[in-house]
């Protein structure tokens, strides 16, 4: 009994000290007070320092149904807590003295075949028009482009595949710019809703995605049913997936026979589903928790990333890595990589900054790109090729190792 009585007083304690929030005060509200800003109203764009600056903002500047959209997640949002709280579990070991004089010039990366400026991608994310209603995810186009970065654009975008194929830029680090496409079970005919998913809509979709240049789609294996979202519930905004489905490996190979381009399985949380994804000749793996809007009590892509490392870290050299999910600072995304991870995502950041339109994107892009070299140099890396593992002090409760 008393070990445990002991737990439970401990953890009233930091219950009580602790009240969970959702943006870290880092002095942004202090700030516009200050200042002629009227809450309610989108904040000047200078005026946003940081990623979680533009969930402040979008919540000011959108109505309730549509922020609610945005920010929702599965029941109690605990996945989603965890994927914003889980960085701080996990301490840095910083080496000094080390040369990092030409660290700047490593943060280029190369995925896929392709070249981008940056480990850093915009992850596949519906209803970009909620945020910008004219140009929605033309926006993440044009930014992607000017920051030669990766966009993979969502099956349920606002705009459509060919509406955003035609917004590519010709050039940029790869020439023409180069998208992945997200593809998932479909069922855009809601009245069929009992029956099943219709897969020759998704066959339609992938066809029209690699007519219009698609360079490889990201596969969502996250959603094969619907999900509680109690928060954009309460405004009846739905998924566009709302049904239990037959989403299986079978289906995988199915996928990868009606196209000639790669298919990446997004959505992988276990080591276990990352060697089958391996062994069925994946080219690469995402490791997400959907952002925690999916299955709740979904672990975070570090959490992932640390069980695949400890169990069958070979997984790392035999295909590419992207993950995403809680993604905020330069820091986590250093994080990843030291894992082994080579490509990050952030999902709701970018659907906030798309507030402010291309510029609010570019900033977002920006700030990161920034904030991953700051922090890297002054952690001692000299090369974001080559993050050492030993960068990252994981604590013993990640110690997952399975007898698989
Ligand atoms: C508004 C919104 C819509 C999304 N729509 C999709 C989708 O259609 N398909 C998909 O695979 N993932 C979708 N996602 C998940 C993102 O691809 C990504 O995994 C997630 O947002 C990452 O977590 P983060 O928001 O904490 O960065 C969506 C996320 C958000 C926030
Ligand atoms: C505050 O005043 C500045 C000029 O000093 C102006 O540029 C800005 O638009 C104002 N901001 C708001 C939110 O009213
Ligand atoms: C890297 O930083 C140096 C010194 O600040 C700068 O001169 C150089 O242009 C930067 N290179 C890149 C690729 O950003
Ligand atoms: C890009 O190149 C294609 C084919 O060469 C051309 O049709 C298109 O107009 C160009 N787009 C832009 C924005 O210049
Ligand atoms: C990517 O960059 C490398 C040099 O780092 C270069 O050799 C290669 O041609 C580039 N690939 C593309 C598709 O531009
Ligand atoms: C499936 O979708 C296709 C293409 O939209 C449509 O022609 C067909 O009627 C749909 N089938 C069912 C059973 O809903």
């Amino acid at each position: 009994m008393r070990p445990f009585a002991y737990a439970c007083s401990l953890a009233a304690v930091a219950f009580a000290a602790e009240q969970w929030i959702n943006e870290v005060d880092t002095g942004l509200t202090d700030y516009l007070f200050s200042t002629n800003y009227t809450e309610g109203h989108l904040p000047l764009l200078k005026d946003m320092r940081a990623v979680m600056d533009f969930d402040y903002a979008a919540r000011q500047f959108l109505d309730n149904q549509k922020y609610s959209f945005y920010r929702t997640a599965a029941g109690g949002e605990w996945s989603y807590r965890n994927n914003l709280d889980v960085w701080k579990k996990v301490m840095l070991r910083p080496r000094h003295l080390h040369d990092v004089s030409k660290l700047n010039e490593t943060l280029p990366v190369t995925f896929m075949g392709y070249n981008f400026s940056a480990p850093i991608f915009i992850a596949p994310a519906a209803r970009g028009g909620y945020a910008n209603p004219e140009r929605a995810e033309l926006n993440f186009v044009d930014a992607a482009a000017k920051e030669n970065i990766l966009y993979t654009a969502a099956l349920y975008a606002s705009k459509t595949i060919e509406e955003l194929a035609a917004q590519k830029h010709n050039e940029t680090m790869n020439g023409p710019q180069v998208m992945f496409q997200q593809a998932c079970l479909s069922l855009l005919n809601h009245v069929q809703i009992y029956t099943n998913v219709n897969l020759s809509v998704t066959w339609d979709a992938m066809k029209r995605a690699e007519a219009a240049g698609a360079k490889a789609f990201v596969w969502t294996i996250d959603a094969p049913g619907d999900s509680t979202r109690h928060r954009a519930a309460r405004y009846d905004t739905t998924n566009a997936n709302a049904v239990t489905s037959a989403l299986t490996w079978d289906l995988y190979d199915e996928i990868k026979s009606r196209t000639s381009l790669p298919v990446i399985p997004k959505g992988i949380v276990t080591v276990e589903d990352a060697l089958l994804a391996v062994e069925k000749g994946a080219p690469a793996i995402y490791l997400s928790n959907h952002g925690g809007r999916q299955v709740e009590y979904s672990p975070s892509p570090l959490e992932v990333a640390y069980e695949i490392y400890r169990n069958a870290p070979q997984v790392f050299q035999q295909v590419e890595v992207m993950a995403d999910s809680g993604v905020r600072y330069g820091t986590d995304v250093v994080k990843l990589l030291a894992l082994g991870v080579k490509m990050v995502g952030l999902g709701r950041p970018f659907m906030y900054a798309n507030c402010y339109g291309t510029e609010g994107v570019e900033k977002l892009i920006q700030i990161l790109k920034t904030e991953i070299v700051h922090d890297a140099a002054q952690a001692g890396v000299t090369d974001l090729k080559k993050v050492p593992r030993n960068l990252v002090r994981l604590p013993t409760q990640f110690d997952t190792v399975l007898k698989y």
